[in-house]
């Protein structure tokens, strides 16, 4: 071997080393081994990898168990033990106090940085007393308001880019020229990585999506039993035609085809338990497998405080249900057999 060709496989070795070796003494993620089952993969063309499950930082604040650090990092090393790696959050969760919170367990360790990507979102403005000047509950998607969102959401967060920023819901008044270049620039400056949007219709998406530099990564909406839409509305036909992976947000419908009793949560819970016990599954699991199924492959987003629900949330990649079960539980959210 010649001897530049030695030194610089020499050179690449040390470098795997060093980095090995970083990521061993770093007492901000647990071992090794296990950050080596993440798989993570990108939404579409333009977006960051992000792992198959993703976790929900909405609800942070009303854990039963708390939210100061140590509460907040057991479901971070939840996540990270079982693979997800990615992290949803919003301006306004907890009453714009969950980055903050989240914020917090990161400057703890420093070093979980660089094992997690960051989502949020911004563009909703609620009456709240963090924000006095809002009067009633509204939108602002103006570029000077998107801009001083994400420079609020970075030091709230305490990091220095946003790996991924959704347009956190449409409105009247969007204009899509101002809003791309606004997030242009906000990609161009080093503040976010990519960018997106959630609850978009298909021609809302394709407007914004023309007048952006890059394309839309994601749309994230809401998918379970109880919210059909997406599915039948052409928002996912649409998505699967771009090679767009949606990202699935309420996907046990905020809990209440555990515990609600309207008609439909009953019907879908029945369901459910049925085909749980029919597989061994617990419910939870058997209602991820369903949305695993579509063949948008959605990013589901998890909500539960419970590090063992996360835990075994990512089982439910491994576990299949038939088609039969699929719209089993499909009928049971609309109360009819398909035609
Ligand atoms: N883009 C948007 O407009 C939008 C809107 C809403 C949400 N989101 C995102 O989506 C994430 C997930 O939404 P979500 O919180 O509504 O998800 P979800 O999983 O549908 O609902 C979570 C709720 O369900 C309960 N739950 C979960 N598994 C359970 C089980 N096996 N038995 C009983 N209760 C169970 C949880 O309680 P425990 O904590 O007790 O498990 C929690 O109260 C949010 O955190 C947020 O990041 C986005």
């Amino acid at each position: 071997m010649g001897k530049v060709k030695k030194d610089k496989k020499d050179k690449k070795e040390k470098k795997k080393e060093r980095a090995e070796k970083s990521q061993s003494a770093d007492p901000g993620h647990p071992e090794q081994k296990e950050l080596k089952l993440m798989k993570k993969k990108a939404l579409s063309k333009d977006s960051p990898k992000v792992s198959s499950f993703i976790y929900g930082c909405w609800r942070l604040l009303d854990d039963p168990e708390g939210a100061d650090v140590p509460r907040i990092r057991q479901k971070i090393d939840a996540c990270l033990e079982s693979g997800i790696s990615t992290f949803d959050h919003a301006d306004i969760y907890g009453g714009y106090g969950c980055e903050e919170a989240f914020g917090r367990a990161l400057k703890e360790a420093p070093d979980l940085r660089k094992h997690i990507e960051i989502v949020t979102k911004c563009g909703i403005m609620l009456v709240d007393p963090a924000r006095p000047e809002n009067r009633i509950k509204h939108y602002d998607h103006g570029g000077n308001h998107v801009i001083k969102s994400v420079e609020r959401s970075l030091k709230n967060l305490n990091v220095d880019v946003i790996d991924l920023l959704l347009i956190h819901r449409p409105g009247p008044l969007m204009d899509p020229e101002e809003l791309g270049a606004a997030l242009d620039h906000m990609r161009t400056s080093g503040k976010i990585k990519y960018y997106g949007v959630s609850n978009f219709t298909v021609s809302q998406f394709k407007m914004l999506n023309s007048c952006t530099e890059r394309k839309l990564a994601t749309n994230q909406v809401e998918m379970n039993p109880l919210y059909q839409e997406p599915f039948l509305d052409g928002t996912l036909d649409y998505l699967i035609q771009k090679q767009i992976r949606p990202m699935a947000w309420s996907p046990t419908a905020g809990g209440r085809i555990f515990n609600d009793t309207s008609e439909a949560s009953v019907r879908v819970r029945d369901a459910v338990q049925e085909i749980a016990a029919r597989y061994g599954m617990e419910m939870d699991q058997v209602l991820y497998s369903w949305l695993l199924m579509h063949p948008s492959n959605p990013a589901i987003i998890l909500g539960t405080n419970k590090p063992e629900r996360i835990r075994r949330a990512v089982e439910s990649k491994t576990r299949h249900l038939d088609k039969q079960d699929w719209y089993a539980i499909w009928s049971a959210g609309n109360g009819q057999e398909v035609p």
